[in-house]
């Protein structure tokens, strides 16, 4: 028996997230697995209700699960708060750092029904499959912060961007660990003609690399990256770095693959994993079964695979995915003409059943 906590959280994380469950009860269904769901408020419906993004009874259950899966944080309603009762900083921040999930992977993928759902090329990005290997709990997401406001009335604000030798290293491992069971390619992002961080961030998988020569490493500045990516995206194997350049170049990667609704992601490094998918909770979207669950059903492949070790469920979610983008069902984000186009409840519908019939 597997207990994941489930944490819907606001805007279109509850929607979504009812999608992923249906998928995994059509697995549980096919291989006979007993996977127990208990859910939790998070957010700023957590907030809502207990006063709290992150009430203690919420973290209890994920501490006491195999596995997290989460919808999305956040809302125009809940912007305003102080930052330690905000949903982005009150919750999920404090849920990674909690938890120890050092390791955000972002798998992007073309599948080929999406290769002209693409704004790149077809040929630039038919057949891409590269995976972010975002650093999660450290950076200026969680140095020292203040403001201050200095005689005369000047506002003075200072982010910290903080790292150590073995926040850096253990992120490293992970992304040659991961490298071996793909292309063998590490393309490490940093920006070490300015940031002391970097220059560390640069020595220290240089010499984590010297333990994998069998995986290629080059260093790449942020700012070159951000351009190959649109450039030659197909270049890329794993792409490793820090917290804050792994958010906005994998909210880039994303679009590769034809829409931010089909990045799914895994957060792990600590005893318990948490996945969900790397979009937003898109308040203007949330309530109109209108968002595409892909990405959530495709962290809760994630989950099967890296937390309940169930590889050929894991399989058969993602080719469940493959099947129906095949028989041309498409959420509006993806839209294309001659598409058949569903809702969000549909595309979950026609993925559980691709699951059932074996797909
Ligand atoms: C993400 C999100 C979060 C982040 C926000 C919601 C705090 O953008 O998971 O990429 O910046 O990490
Ligand atoms: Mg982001």
């Amino acid at each position: 028996m597997y207990s994941i906590a489930v944490l819907p959280g606001d805007g279109i994380g509850p929607e979504i997230t009812v999608q992923a469950l249906k998928v995994l009860n059509a697995v549980s269904r096919r291989f006979n697995r007993v996977f127990n769901f208990a859910e939790a408020p998070v957010g700023g419906a957590a907030y809502d209700l207990t006063g709290h993004p992150l009430p203690p009874e919420t973290l209890d259950l994920c501490r006491k699960s195999h596995a997290i899966l989460l919808g999305a944080v956040g809302g125009p309603k809940w912007d305003n708060l102080p930052a330690h009762l905000r949903p982005e900083a009150g919750a999920l921040l404090p849920l990674r750092k909690e938890l120890g999930l050092f390791a955000n992977l972002r798998p992007a993928r073309v599948f080929p029904a999406l290769v002209d759902a693409s704004t790149l090329k077809p040929e630039v990005v038919e057949g891409l499959d590269l995976l972010v290997v975002r650093e999660l709990t450290g950076g200026l997401y969680f140095g020292q912060k203040y403001r201050e406001t200095l005689p005369g009335g000047t506002v003075k604000v200072v982010d910290t961007l903080e790292y150590t030798t073995p926040e850096i290293e253990r992120i490293t491992r992970m992304a040659f660990e991961l490298a071996r069971k793909r292309r063998r390619k590490v393309s490490s992002v940093d920006k070490a003609n300015v940031l002391e961080s970097s220059r560390l961030w640069r020595e220290v998988v240089t010499a984590v690399a010297k333990d994998y020569p069998d995986v290629e490493l080059d260093h790449m500045y942020v700012d070159n990256c951000a351009m190959q990516l649109v450039k030659s995206p197909k270049q890329f194997d794993v792409l490793l770095t820090e917290n804050m350049f792994g958010d906005i170049l994998s909210d880039q990667a994303s679009m590769l693959s034809g829409s931010l609704g089909m990045l799914a992601s895994a957060s792990i490094g600590g005893k318990i994993g948490l996945y969900e998918p790397s979009h937003g909770s898109a308040p203007k979207y949330a309530g109109q079964q209108r968002a595409n669950p892909i990405a959530t059903i495709l962290s809760a492949a994630m989950m099967l695979r890296y937390s309940l070790d169930l590889e050929a469920e894991a399989d058969a979610v993602e080719r469940a995915v493959t099947m129906a983008l095949d028989a041309g069902y498409r959420t509006a984000d993806i839209m294309e003409p001659g598409k058949i186009q569903v809702d969000t409840v549909q595309m979950g519908d026609r993925i559980a059943e691709q699951v059932a019939a074996g797909a």
